[in-house]
């Protein structure tokens, strides 16, 4: 046992989605690993139900369960809370594999939980009320907590995988789902269940001491992907939300289906800033909003209208600075641009 490991880490950054997901985190992600300034890139919580898009040298890829890291050749680390599929999780290594990206640097924690095939079916035959993205992850989790779950390191398969828990130097955290999925701060039961906050990146094996930034990652405006009372059928009716679906490209990475889509709660989503201890917000896809060309937000439960997208954008920074007292820089950002 290597008694002094985590003295060996200098510190940890956290990238965390602060809606329902889908904010561009795989973007901010891959875009922070590209600096050359990060020893890991870790996944801590979540399985193949998230779903990343990255931009690389003017192509698009997409992964579910191994981390950005993976793009820059930096070791990917699979965490102790997350849950893994490995029929799944094979078939995206070999992905990356055809596509020249070193899979040696996708590690797996021993910890790490199985996805099996009854959990899959449960999950399709039970929680389909829910909107589950049915990869089996409730059923897991399940399991894990009743502690009758199989992990990474029972699973021979996965053995060349597994990594020998230590970290060292600079460490990324990369998030999946957002802050409102979370199993503790969503509309329960219409959430995942895991910890979506950064709260949950300590199981990875660091003192929350080491923590320096927080990567809040925002949109301009909000959609959800999958069943939620917050989000009625009745969105897809707005025609100027359904305008908004549309020009955004609102379509589910891992399911397929259309992503409900509101203005943007304001108030969600600075809560959301304040507890998940965000110190650098992006709010992106600015320029989709600007091709839509209405501007609104909810603000104390009412709907605002401004009439310009740098309108919109002060509202927005005024009330983020003047609630949000952790936050030091906040980034707006366009679909075509890095961060
Ligand atoms: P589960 O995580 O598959 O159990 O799904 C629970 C809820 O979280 C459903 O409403 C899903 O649509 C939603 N969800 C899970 N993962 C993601 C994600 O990565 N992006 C957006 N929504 C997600
Ligand atoms: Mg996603």
């Amino acid at each position: 046992m290597n008694i002094n490991g985590d003295l060996q880490i200098n510190k940890v950054d956290i990238c965390c989605g602060l809606s329902w997901g889908d904010e561009a985190k795989g973007k901010i992600v891959s875009n922070l690993a590209s600096s050359g300034n990060y020893d890991f890139v870790c996944r801590w919580a979540g399985g193949n139900n998230a779903g990343h898009t990255i931009y690389l040298n003017g192509k698009k890829y997409k992964t579910h369960i191994v981390p950005c890291g993976v793009f820059n050749n930096i070791t990917s680390i699979i965490g102790p809370d997350c849950v893994i599929h490995p029929e799944s999780f094979f078939k995206e290594v070999e992905y990356l594999r055809e596509n020249g990206f070193n899979e040696k640097c996708i590690k797996i924690s021993p910890n790490t939980h199985i996805v099996q095939h009854f959990h899959i079916n449960e999950d399709k035959e039970k929680y389909g009320y829910q909107g589950t993205t049915n990869n089996g992850i409730a059923p897991c989790y399940g399991d894990k907590y009743l502690r009758k779950g199989i992990r990474a390191i029972d699973c021979p398969d996965l053995s060349e995988y597994i990594w020998d828990e230590k970290l060292w130097g600079n460490v990324l955290c990369e998030g999946a789902q957002g802050f409102w999925l979370d199993i503790n701060y969503g509309n329960y039961p219409y959430v995942t269940s895991s910890t979506t906050v950064p709260y949950g990146a300590c199981s990875l094996g660091f003192p929350p001491q080491k923590i320096s930034k927080i990567y809040g990652a925002a949109k301009i405006y909000d959609t959800r992907s999958g069943t939620d009372p917050d989000f009625p059928e009745t969105l897809l009716e707005d025609r100027d939300l359904m305008k908004l679906v549309e020009i955004g490209g609102e379509i589910g990475t891992t399911t397929g289906r259309i992503r409900k889509t509101n203005w943007l709660n304001i108030d969600k989503l600075i809560f959301a800033c304040n507890k998940s201890g965000t110190t650098d917000i992006i709010i992106s896809k600015v320029d989709i909003i600007e091709e839509l060309g209405i501007f609104k937000l909810f603000h104390n439960e009412k709907i605002i209208n401004l009439n310009s997208i740098n309108e919109m954008k002060n509202y927005i920074t005024t009330n983020i600075i003047s609630n949000c007292p952790l936050v030091t820089t906040i980034i707006y950002s366009y679909s075509a641009e890095t961060i």
